[in-house]
């Protein structure tokens, strides 16, 4: 099941799948340009087929081969890139129509791992990539995450270790002015992007994600993603945590007792350190065994505002 990158080199051009690592998550790709390549991974991921797949490439280059650049969009490829930015762009002709679920934009990254670079380069292809789980399920961050999930269903495994990262990119696009849009936080703080703007970047805010706006501006952004097995409560800075057996605690920073499991995403405080950790911790804490998960917002700065995105987005909202 684990592979080597000539295994898996030939498994693309084959028009199979791959699970291949990145900085942010791995990866289910497949050749961007083979529409039943491209079809197989809706299905063995079980995502509609209105949820658009991220292009992966070796470089702006290669995005030009399918996109429009604009030059802001260059402007912030030159600096993030290779990294955890992807930007939605006007396509061109030559990428399999459902790649972008028919919308006339496609989403371009290109990854910050040698690995899923060689995958790129050595195949000669752009590769379609969503996050290698279950659709609505957390997403992995090691070749056994996706071994457990997905192993059955597909091809190869490529094993690059933990994600440095452990948030997906952030998601951006232009309105009508030219000016940058997040549709979803990511990997590239939005402190970053602003520095290199020159302004505040408008964030698609998460109560629209269930509007109509979001079906139109990004479709895949619905709430209850990330779900874990059990459900997942949010607590409020004035509560304090519960108590039991039933309960597994996500924490920041401190250890909290009484209760059936515990996962502390960063002792020291460090907002990067919690993303990283985010996705297994999670993890860990539904396999454990507990009846329902109780998680605490992380400091919204940095890459805390990708963590709290996805917390929200697992909360049970029943
Ligand atoms: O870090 C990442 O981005 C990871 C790694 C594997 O690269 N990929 C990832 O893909 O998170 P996925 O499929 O789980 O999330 C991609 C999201 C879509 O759900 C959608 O919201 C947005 O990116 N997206 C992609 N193409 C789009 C488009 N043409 N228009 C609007 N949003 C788009
Ligand atoms: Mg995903």
């Amino acid at each position: 099941m684990i592979s080597d990158l000539e295994q898996a080199v030939a498994a693309i051009r084959a028009g199979k799948l791959v699970a291949m690592p990145t900085e942010t998550v791995y990866g289910l790709a497949a050749n961007a340009c083979d529409p039943e390549a491209v079809m197989r991974v809706f299905q063995v991921k079980r995502r509609p087929s209105f949820d658009p797949l991220i292009v992966h490439v070796t470089d702006q280059e290669m995005a030009a081969h399918y996109t429009v650049i604009n030059e802001t969009a260059a402007s912030l490829m030159d600096v993030f890139w290779p990294g955890p930015l992807t930007l939605v762009l006007p396509r061109r002709s030559g990428l399999a129509d459902a790649v972008s679920s028919g919308l006339a934009t496609v989403g371009v990254r290109s990854p910050d791992h040698p690995m899923a670079q060689e995958l790129i380069s050595a195949s000669a292809l752009p590769l379609a990539a969503p996050s290698a789980n279950l659709f609505g399920r957390v997403s992995p961050t090691t070749a056994l995450h996706v071994q457990q999930q997905l192993g059955s269903s597909i091809d190869c495994i490529l094993d690059g270790g933990p994600c440095r990262v452990g948030v997906e990119s952030t998601v951006i696009t232009f309105d009508e002015q030219r000016q940058v849009l997040v549709l979803r936080p990511g990997g590239i703080s939005i402190e970053h992007l602003q520095a290199r703007l020159g302004y505040k970047p408008r964030m698609v805010s998460s109560d629209m994600h269930s509007a109509e706006h979001l079906s139109q501006a990004s479709p895949g952004l619905m709430k209850n993603h990330y779900a874990p097995a059990v459900p997942l409560f949010i607590k409020q800075q004035s509560e304090a945590w519960p108590q039991g057996t039933d309960w597994g605690c996500l924490s920041f920073q401190d250890e909290v007792s009484g209760i059936g499991a515990c996962e502390v995403l960063s002792s020291g405080g460090d907002v990067e350190e919690a993303a990283q950790q985010f996705f297994a911790a999670l993890r860990r804490l539904e396999d454990s065994g507990v009846a329902r998960i109780c998680a605490e917002l992380v400091p919204p700065q940095g890459l805390g505002l990708a963590v709290n995105d996805r917390l929200c987005r697992a909360a049970d909202k029943t």
